[in-house]
């Protein structure tokens, strides 16, 4: 493939098959690292500037000003060097340094935020408060806002969605994080879209409140809504079947799984995603087409679910995922 810039290569990314022990069905792995920032935001990124140039609220020269975990940051860096903008990110703690070192390097400025907060608690409202408040004293700026911007949604309807029924033909049961719900919901609706009657299951951090129940700190990046930080306005309720909870040390040994065994280096929401879609694939009888979106991939958690000195202090190894894995795949 040649292409002219590295924004067309976003999307298209592969789909791993791995098979079930106990059921005859067939899942596939979406693997969303393959995009050139290495998640699948790189999507949503393109989207929103694209529609903003379009609609006249971003501007030949303008700054842009972003909210992130780390990963649409990157994205949102990589389109600003492409199309000559200034990009600001504005992050807590809660984005990896390897994430913050992308985006540095490819020419985004960083504003770190709560300060005060602990390990595994994100500082989303402070973050967007920050953003906001930045792009309107700044001349010339713009500020996404993902979370209630449906450009950041439809980036998927036509892409993600398309790219799985040209592939696999039906999909009957969707699995996927839910952060934003950009990613959920607009694969979600293109999947209704163009007739498919897959079930649609999301899966937050146990202490995410989008579902309701008790919040609390978790250490899954990126994935779910801390407890008092709004729902975003992008998420559709009445498209979601089904919605499961994944424990950090399920998602986190899930991930130290793959990469041994299958030399699959991914996320920790991905690793979350993947734990509770296969517990629920699993039981399940007869056969059928499962998709599981993968969000990105290990190599941004290297210093954290990947060090062993980190995950043994936070105590989240639990080598019995492992076992717990082996019966289902
Ligand atoms: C690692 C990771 N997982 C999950 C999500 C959630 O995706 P969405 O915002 O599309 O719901 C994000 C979003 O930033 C993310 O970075």
């Amino acid at each position: 493939m040649i292409v002219n810039k590295v924004t067309d290569i976003i999307g298209n990314t592969p789909l791993l098959q791995i098979n079930m022990k106990n059921n005859d069905w067939k899942v596939y792995l979406k693997l969303e690292k393959f995009n050139p920032g290495g998640s699948m935001k790189d999507r949503m990124a393109l989207n929103m500037i694209e529609q903003a140039e379009k609609d006249g609220r971003l501007k030949p020269g303008g700054t842009i000003i972003e909210s992130s975990s780390g990963n649409t940051a990157i994205g949102l860096a990589i389109v600003s060097a492409i199309k000559d903008y200034r990009f600001i990110a504005v992050v807590d703690h809660h984005a990896s340094k390897e994430k913050i070192d992308m985006i540095k390097a490819y020419g985004g400025e960083i504003v770190v935020v709560g300060d005060d907060y602990k390990a595994n608690e994100v500082a989303v409202i402070e973050r967007e408060k920050t953003a906001k408040r930045m792009s309107e004293e700044m001349e010339n700026a713009f500020f996404p806002n993902q979370a209630d911007n449906f450009d950041n949604r439809s980036a998927y309807t036509d892409t993600l969605a398309k790219e799985l029924l040209d592939e696999l033909s039906t999909v009957d049961a969707f699995y996927a994080a839910i952060g934003t719900g950009g990613s959920a919901c607009g694969t979600a609706l293109g999947l209704k879209k163009r007739g498919s009657k897959a079930t649609i299951n999301v899966i937050e951090p146990v202490g995410s409140i989008l579902f309701g129940g008790e919040g609390k700190p978790y250490f899954q990046s990126g994935t779910g809504n801390p407890i008092n930080a709004p729902i975003p306005k992008i998420i559709d309720y009445k498209i979601i079947d089904k919605n499961f909870y994944a424990k950090d040390d399920e998602a986190f040994n899930t991930c130290r799984y793959f990469a041994k065994k299958y030399g699959l280096l991914i996320g920790g929401s991905a690793g979350g995603v993947l734990f509770k879609a296969l517990e629920d694939i699993n039981s399940k009888t007869g056969s059928g087409t499962a998709v599981i979106l993968l969000c990105d991939g290990g190599e941004k958690y290297l210093n954290n679910i990947f060090n062993d000195e980190w995950m043994k202090s936070n105590n989240l190894i639990n080598h019995d995922i492992d076992k717990i894995i082996e019966n289902w795949i």
